[in-house]
């Protein structure tokens, strides 16, 4: 059980040697943090993005931090596969059996000196429809904020592990909230793309995220304005943001799509048709790619 204290603590070991392991290469490919108010589309946007990215030849990794973990579904992985991953937060005795680690019994041995999205998705992840790999990190709420638990602390460590190779890209989902940014998870990233609705108390917690982002120096803050159906829906939120709009590299605006009620919780079916959402997608996935690190 991840809250036995044994346990705990070798999560905490573990990640104590990952940190000693992570050799600080500058990344050569790019991590993107999806984030915004709950139910204004980050884990449609991020799967959707993900299979983008996919279908460039990208080698992508799915990043679930949303305890919830629906990011599987989004992606199209079938139920039964999604009952048979386990969060790596969640059951620390499967990760070590997936190392063949024990504290103390030589962790060095399962770690390669210049990991790749492949090593860690080989021991921690699963592999999804169209080729996207998935890490779901099974977060665990905490009522105390700032949360400097073992879980996240690994997860932490796991991510920073990775050294993103050319062509490599790590999409994270995120839970609601602003705690993501509050731990240490996000640094390092460079992009942040902030998911908004159009109304307002959304666009008040992108602003938010926004300012906490910048704080935390990543590079390329992007806005999404998500389910709009007019032109004054988009005018109504660059009122609402006002001289925030500097924060961001970009505005992106999404239109609301009757289609992913239909397909959810699975967006593949939407990636073939010629939806303006789709479309707005796939230009917002060029940015990143221009945009870089
Ligand atoms: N542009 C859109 N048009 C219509 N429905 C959307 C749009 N974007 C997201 N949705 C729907 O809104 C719901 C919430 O989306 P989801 O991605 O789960 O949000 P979050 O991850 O931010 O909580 C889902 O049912 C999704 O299909
Ligand atoms: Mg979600």
């Amino acid at each position: 059980m991840a809250d036995a204290p044994a346990q705990r603590e070798k999560m905490l070991d573990a990640a104590r040697v990952l940190r000693g392991n992570t050799r600080i290469v500058s990344d050569k490919g790019f991590r993107v943090i999806v984030t915004g108010k709950g139910g204004v589309g980050k884990t449609t946007i991020t799967a959707l993005l993900v299979h983008l990215f996919a279908r460039e030849g990208f080698t992508t990794l799915a990043v679930d931090e949303d305890p919830q973990m629906n990011l599987p579904f989004a992606l199209g992985i079938p139920w039964e596969e999604r009952d048979r991953i386990v969060p790596l937060a969640r059951d620390f005795d499967y990760v070590e059996e997936k190392t063949g680690a024990r504290p103390g019994g030589g962790y060095g041995l399962m770690l390669s000196l210049n990991p790749d999205v492949s090593d860690v998705v080989e021991r921690f992840g699963v592999r999804g429809p169209g080729g996207v790999n998935i890490l779901v990190m099974g977060t665990v709420v905490q009522a105390a904020t700032g949360c400097l638990c073992p879980e996240n602390t690994l997860l932490e460590s796991v991510i920073r592990y990775i050294n993103l190779r050319e062509g490599e890209v790590i999409l994270m989902d995120t839970p609601a909230g602003v705690e993501h940014f509050g731990r240490t998870i996000a640094r390092g990233f460079h992009h942040a793309i902030l998911v908004t609705d159009t109304s307002f108390n959304a666009v008040q917690v992108a602003v938010h995220l926004a300012h906490l982002a910048k704080e935390l120096g990543i590079p390329h803050i992007h806005l999404v304005i998500n389910r709009v159906r007019s032109e004054d829906d988009v005018r109504k939120v660059r009122e609402i943001l006002g001289r925030s709009m500097d924060l961001f590299a970009g505005v992106h605006v999404l239109p609301y799509d009757e289609g992913l009620i239909r397909c959810e919780p699975d967006v593949r079916p939407l990636l073939g048709t010629g939806s303006p959402f789709i479309d707005r997608l796939r230009s917002l996935q060029k940015t990143l790619v221009r945009f870089g690190k």
